[in-house]
């Protein structure tokens, strides 16, 4: 009998969609669901007729591929995970391959790859982007685990991956090592919420000072699509302005309530990037922007009791228009700056050896994050592969200092207004601490020192001091 070559465990959406990219592209599957009634609809509904075989035990469904096995899983992420290894591995043969293709936390990732490798199994941790849509018609994929592991399925994500316009390039390649993959997912993530934040501030400012339509926010952020800040995002929000409620009849925007969810992967990158001690602060602004919308009942009642200013803003719409658009994209840019100088510092203290270059290319299809300006990276990685932040880029530099005084004006506004800007506040002060030469960490030495003896350096000579503080 014929094995099959590919299995999945998990037919969530993602899962189901997934597996149909997979026959499509000509590669036999065989899938299992904890729950049979799952399994038996998606085999008589959008399975039917295709080379996707059902299996209703575990063992059945090891049984049926061929060796050595390729077996994806998408199950939930975190405890669910482990349990499905636990089951599996005693039906498996060593040089096997389980690829965990859930937004499953690195460190996770790297535990059970050192576990399973250290049984002579092998592991991916892998980042799938793009959502139910991607995961069927091409998401972006970012595999790490073992190289030669890699190459028995290299064909496989290459025929389902997303293709870039561009080139016909498939956006999937080999990250690196243990957790890499996740971990550049997390990052994915973490500027997937940098860039949601940002969009949400420039929406709410003209909002504030200019009262704009639903329908007039569809046209504006349509017409910034077909520019430099063309990406996938950008689109969505379009679109999200042209949908109307149908209860209300209102555009359905303006009936949801400001009360951002989130299942965590934007604060796993938070966290971790303090611990590497690399500054992220538009992403963690966004992480932080949501915790604050979560807290509705407490704004509610503090907005009942806090002042702001009263101004109203005076000058030309379409002026503030133009400067929100290139705010956006200035601090879009500090943000991936933020974004690829963690991917770069992560490199180091875990050993990934990370292509900043090559990711950029295969987020530029398939990912939630897709956008032309991601050709713009690669292009930077091109000229300087050793680039410390994207920030001394030639090009990235005259794109900025193009925009900067429309960026300070925009900011300025949105203080006079009492709007808040928390992540394109965080973009111009990155943009204004990374690039000064002197910073006030003097004094902040000076303080340490005074009541702690803390120690300083000094400027002029090398050496480790201590001053007697007391002035007499
Ligand atoms: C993707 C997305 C996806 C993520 C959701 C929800 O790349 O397809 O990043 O993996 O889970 O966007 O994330 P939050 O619920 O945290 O907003």
């Amino acid at each position: 009998m014929n094995k099959q070559v590919f299995g999945l465990i998990g037919l969530g959406v993602m899962g189901q969609n997934f597996v149909q990219n997979v026959e499509r592209n000509g590669f036999s599957v065989a899938v299992y669901n904890r729950s049979s009634e799952t399994t038996e609809k998606f085999i008589a509904g959008p399975a039917a007729g295709k080379n996707i075989k059902p299996a209703y035990t575990l063992k059945e469904f090891v049984d049926s591929l061929e060796s050595p096995r390729r077996i994806m899983l998408l199950v939930k992420a975190g405890a669910p995970v482990d349990a499905t290894i636990q089951q599996l591995i005693p039906l498996l043969d060593k040089g096997d391959l389980i690829i965990d293709g859930g937004n499953s936390f690195f460190t996770d990732t790297e535990r059970r790859a050192k576990e399973l490798e250290s049984q002579g199994f092998n592991f991916f941790g892998m980042g799938v982007s793009g959502g139910e849509e991607g995961a069927l018609w091409g998401p972006s994929l970012m595999p790490g685990g073992s190289r030669d592991a890699y190459k028995e399925v290299e064909p496989i994500m290459k025929a389902v991956a997303a293709k870039a316009e561009e080139d016909g390039e498939s956006c999937v390649t080999y990250i690196g090592p243990g957790g890499s993959g996740h971990y550049v997912k997390m990052v994915h993530n973490g500027i997937e919420y940098g860039d949601m934040q940002l969009i949400a501030e420039a929406y709410d400012l003209l909002k504030q000072a200019l009262g704009l339509s639903a329908q007039q926010f569809h046209e504006i952020f349509a017409e910034w699509n077909k520019g430099e800040l063309s990406s996938f995002l950008i689109e969505v929000t379009a679109n999200v302005f042209k949908k109307l409620d149908e209860e209300t009849g209102k555009p359905l925007v303006d009936v949801i309530l400001d009360k951002a969810g989130q299942k965590g992967t934007g604060k796993w990158m938070s966290i971790n990037a303090l611990d590497l001690g690399s500054a992220i602060p538009t992403i963690t602004s966004a992480v932080d922007g949501r915790i604050l919308s979560s807290q509705k009942e407490e704004r509610v009642n503090a907005a009942s009791i806090l002042t702001g200013p009263t101004k109203k803003y005076e000058g030309s719409s379409q002026k503030l228009i133009d400067a929100v658009r290139d705010a956006l994209y200035a601090s879009k840019i500090c943000s991936y700056a933020q974004g690829m100088s963690l991917l770069k510092r992560a490199s180091e203290e875990y050993n990934y050896n990370l292509d900043l270059g090559i990711i950029a290319k295969i987020w530029r299809a398939g990912c939630i994050i897709r956008a032309r300006f991601l050709n713009d990276i690669t292009n930077a990685y091109n000229r300087n592969n050793e680039l410390p932040n994207l920030l001394v880029d030639g090009e990235f530099q005259k794109t900025i200092d193009a925009r900067q005084d429309a960026w300070r004006s925009v900011i300025k506004s949105a203080i006079d207004l009492g709007v808040p800007m928390p992540a394109m506040s965080a973009s111009l002060a990155y943009y204004d601490s990374y690039r000064s030469e002197r910073l006030p960490a003097n004094l902040i030495q000076a303080q340490r020192d005074f009541f702690g003896a803390h120690t300083f350096e000094r400027i002029d000579k090398p050496g480790i001091f201590h001053a007697d503080w007391e002035v007499k």
